[in-house]
């Protein structure tokens, strides 16, 4: 099994490509079995979440061509109408198939995804959208059975709390389905608009996306289309804290500093520059000593959870204490045991999380049981006092573009081992 290994003390220095947002590809893709069209998507990453879809697309019917930074897909005819079991227990964005078969097929058999590392995650709102858009769905031997005889209907449907997946689940099945569909307290995520943008290309007619309520109005047919897949806020939020946990100053290239405000303005308070620039956005911190700042995790445009473990690894070496509250997912602090292993100061209560600052960490041998816990791990190796070895790498491989590549040409001390 592969480790990477870090030895801390080096600043970041130098440009970062931001590649296409995992989060959003993964549904892209999805919207791609709307079509007997190609979709094309450009600024696309290659990641073990993406291949792993692949396989998936492919077992349904769809042809998958991928190269560098490109894939098409074209689902001309599906062959089948069911994701089994071990193609979905493995990724949960898996799920976002059963929509697009239903819509376009008026029948689905889709295995659930089961609980993961941080959280039960039900999908209780999926099936509730699908429902209100008139399927019959069954649950047998742990199997969605979904039906919809004369096609799905348009309908208002009412989240009755914010969910990425079940919004962009029920575009993806209303943008078929016969009349108008309202979604109201919506997700308002990047990626939401970006699936928008793209189903709209496609020919949808999705309006509002991006706000808290959605306007649908179904078509009879989608067809083919090139799209952009939005830069990675995550991967860009990522770098920015890495580059303010070691010192130095890099050029996020092609980040959008509007989808990052609620970090930005944490970072800003933290003593950390971050300033817009033609082509990017730029971070530095230079000499200057990481201040404790408080956090908590909210929808879009709150400050995201899939930065809380990373902003979490900044704030181990901040002057002060930090209370970092975590609101989507229940059990998401299982990066700060690993740590304190290397000797951060982290007490969690409950879905808090007391960080004093220390003034010095040291470096471990660590894992991490979930993607954006492992990369927060990689931070804290790159501030830490001699090496850091974090095993399952593969946690990180399933959300981040050549990672260590991306952090050497910065300057970074990292490489990459086979045990
Ligand atoms: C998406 O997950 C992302 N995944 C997550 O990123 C991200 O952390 C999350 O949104 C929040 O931003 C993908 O896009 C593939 P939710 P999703 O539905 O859609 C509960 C990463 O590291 N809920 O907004 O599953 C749920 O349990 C990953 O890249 C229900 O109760 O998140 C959670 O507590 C991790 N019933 C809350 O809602 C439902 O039917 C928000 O989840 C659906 C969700």
């Amino acid at each position: 099994m592969d480790s990477i290994h870090v030895r801390g003390g080096q600043p970041l220095n130098g440009r970062i490509p931001i590649s296409g947002a995992k989060n959003s590809a993964l549904k892209l893709m999805a919207a791609a079995l709307l079509t007997d069209g190609e979709l094309k998507l450009t600024r696309m990453p290659d990641l073990a979440d993406t291949r792993f879809l692949t396989i998936l697309l492919t077992h349904l019917g769809a042809s998958v061509q991928a190269g560098p930074g490109v894939m098409k897909i074209h689902a001309d005819t599906l062959a089948r109408t069911e994701a089994p079991y071990d193609l979905v227990r493995k990724m949960r964005a898996s799920f976002n198939v059963l929509g697009p078969i239903l819509a376009r097929e008026g029948q689905a058999r889709v295995s659930l995804p089961g609980g993961c590392a941080i959280g039960a995650r039900p999908v209780d709102l999926h099936l509730q959208a699908l429902k209100d858009l008139g399927a019959e769905i069954d649950l047998t031997e742990g199997y969605v059975v979904a039906s919809a005889k004369g096609g799905l209907k348009g309908a208002r449907i009412h989240f009755p709390f914010v969910s990425v997946g079940a919004t962009e689940h029920a575009m993806l099945a209303a943008v078929l389905a016969k009349g108008e569909t309202v979604l109201e307290n919506a997700a308002r995520e990047p990626e939401i608009a970006d699936l928008a943008d793209c189903l709209n290309a496609m020919g949808a007619k999705v309006e509002g996306a991006g706000r808290s309520t959605i306007h649908i109005t179904g078509v009879e047919r989608l067809s083919g289309t090139t799209h952009a897949v939005v830069p990675d806020r995550i991967e860009t939020g990522t770098f920015a804290l890495a580059a303010a946990a070691a010192g130095g100053k890099v050029l996020l290239e092609e980040a959008i500093p509007e989808h990052n405000e609620s970090l930005w303005k944490l970072m800003r308070a933290a003593g950390v520059q971050v300033t817009s620039v033609e082509g990017g956005i730029e971070v530095s911190r230079n000499g200057h000593p990481v201040l404790a700042v408080d956090a908590e995790t909210r929808p879009y445009p709150g400050f995201p959870t899939d930065l809380q473990a990373q902003f979490m690894a900044l704030m181990t070496r901040a002057e002060g204490t930090s209370v970092i509250r975590e609101t989507i997912f229940e059990n998401r602090f299982m990066h700060a045991p690993e740590l304190s292993r290397m000797g951060a100061n982290i007490t969690v209560r409950g879905n808090e999380a007391i960080v004093r600052g220390v003034k010095t960490l040291r470096g471990a041998p660590v894992m991490a049981t979930d993607l954006r816990a492992s990369v927060s791990l990689v931070i804290a190796g790159l501030a830490a006092e001699g090496e850091t070895v974090i095993g399952r790498v593969y946690h990180l491989d399933r959300g981040f573009e050549r990672l260590e590549d991306k952090l050497k040409a910065c300057g970074a001390d990292i490489d990459r081992r086979q045990e």
